[in-house]
């Protein structure tokens, strides 16, 4: 069954559509509206195949990319980006054309051979080189850690295509394919999501090369992502978001994260909350319970925030788990430009808000002040200090 879908006269889509996937990375990214492989055929002169899919996938896609095209016409393999969601389907392919050159950075020769152990025709490009395929040329732009070592851009001339891998992707499962037919709630969520999650710690890169290929002031009819839609409609707008976002991104929010035992941190964060509205009721407050809510989800509402409020019962002189692997995560991702306090209820040597305090300062944040605590269960007088605590937190932003 043929499953690719024509973009040009000479570029086909001939990717997979995973609406199953749940979780990507292992389990470190919540994919609850699946996701794509996107892999494309040019036909020009020459045949280039530009990445693959998700290994699980290899053999269908073979057997798909058969039905499009005699595998031996292929000319050129380019990958750009050699994790295993798109260079997965290599070993499977190669089976079938194993002399066929593949075109990647030198990075990306090293990762190929540490996944797959081949001694396959690897031909090394860096930016600037160039492809001839015909009518058409490739040019390459290295995007080194946007978000591997190994990733590159490769633009299609004439036909005026960015094939941008996993940049400007979002994990979104589609059959309508261009960013002009799906819901556009759903695919700017899930744009932010995947930066907020992926791509934060390189913010600084991200804005170097996007201002790096928008000074070669190539035309942009399509953007061609190796996840989720093909921006067809303004291709420019999430290139303009993704400056936005590289750009220490903040809205006029402030996120309370907390976990707890027995209820008295969730009546501190509620106070807290009602403290930061009376002082702002124009800020948008989020009050999120770490252990029931998807990490990714709270990631990227701290991503939004301009501050956060962390909050713990303390049990055997630490903090609780699911806040542990929050912080864990977010010290990777390391933010900048944000507030931080933290707070917490405990019943006697209470460490976890002074423990929370240190990993925030370690994960990025400027934390102000030295949080709140409330021994065993909040009473009135202390649910009062919590909301004065929430009022003056929003004072010293
Ligand atoms: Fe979509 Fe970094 O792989």
């Amino acid at each position: 069954m043929r499953t690719s879908k024509k973009l040009t006269d000479k570029v086909t889509w001939v990717g997979k559509v995973d609406w199953e996937l749940q979780t990507f990375h292992g389990h470190e990214f919540s994919t609850r509206r699946g996701s794509s492989y996107n892999s494309y055929l040019i036909r020009d002169e020459k045949v280039v195949l530009i990445d693959t899919v998700w290994l699980p996938y290899d053999r269908e896609f073979v057997e798909h990319l058969r039905d499009e095209i005699d595998l031996k016409a292929i000319d050129y393999i380019v990958i750009q980006h050699a994790e295993i969601d798109h260079g997965g389907a290599l070993l499977e392919l190669m089976r079938e054309i194993p002399d066929t050159p593949i075109y990647c950075t030198k990075n990306g020769e090293r990762i190929i051979r540490g996944h797959f152990h081949q001694d396959w025709n690897f031909v090394t490009v860096k930016t600037g080189d160039t492809l001839d395929i015909g009518q058409s040329q490739l040019v390459f732009v290295e995007a080194p850690m946007l978000h591997w070592p190994d990733t590159m851009f490769t633009y299609m001339t004439g036909e005026n295509i960015l094939f941008s891998n996993d940049a400007f992707g979002q994990h979104y499962a589609t059959e309508s394919l261009y960013n002009d037919a799906v819901d556009q709630c759903e695919l700017f969520a899930e744009a932010m999501k995947y930066y907020a999650n992926i791509l934060t710690p390189f913010s600084a890169l991200v804005k170097k090369k996007i201002n790096e290929v928008l000074a070669m002031e190539l035309p942009v009819d399509l953007i061609c992502t190796s996840h989720g839609v093909i921006w067809r409609d303004n291709p420019s707008q999430i290139i303009h978001k993704y400056l936005e976002w590289a750009d220490d991104y903040q809205e006029n929010q402030i996120t309370i994260i907390y976990d707890t035992m027995w209820n008295s941190t969730r009546l501190m964060a509620e106070a807290i909350a009602a403290g930061i509205q009376d002082e702002d009721p124009e800020v948008t407050v989020k009050v999120l319970h770490a252990a029931k809510y998807d990490k990714n989800d709270i990631v990227t509402e701290i991503f939004k925030s301009k501050a956060i409020l962390a909050g713990s019962s303390t049990v055997n002189n630490r903090y609780l788990s699911a806040m542990g692997g929050l912080l864990e995560m977010v010290k990777g991702l390391r933010f900048k430009k944000k507030k931080a306090a933290a707070f917490g209820s405990y019943g006697w040597s209470g460490e976890a808000v002074k423990l929370l305090s240190e990993d925030l300062a370690a994960a990025g944040f400027t934390v102000v002040g030295e949080g709140q605590r409330v021994l065993w269960v909040p009473d009135e007088a202390a649910l009062q200090a919590c909301r004065e605590f929430g009022r003056s937190f929003v004072r010293s932003l």
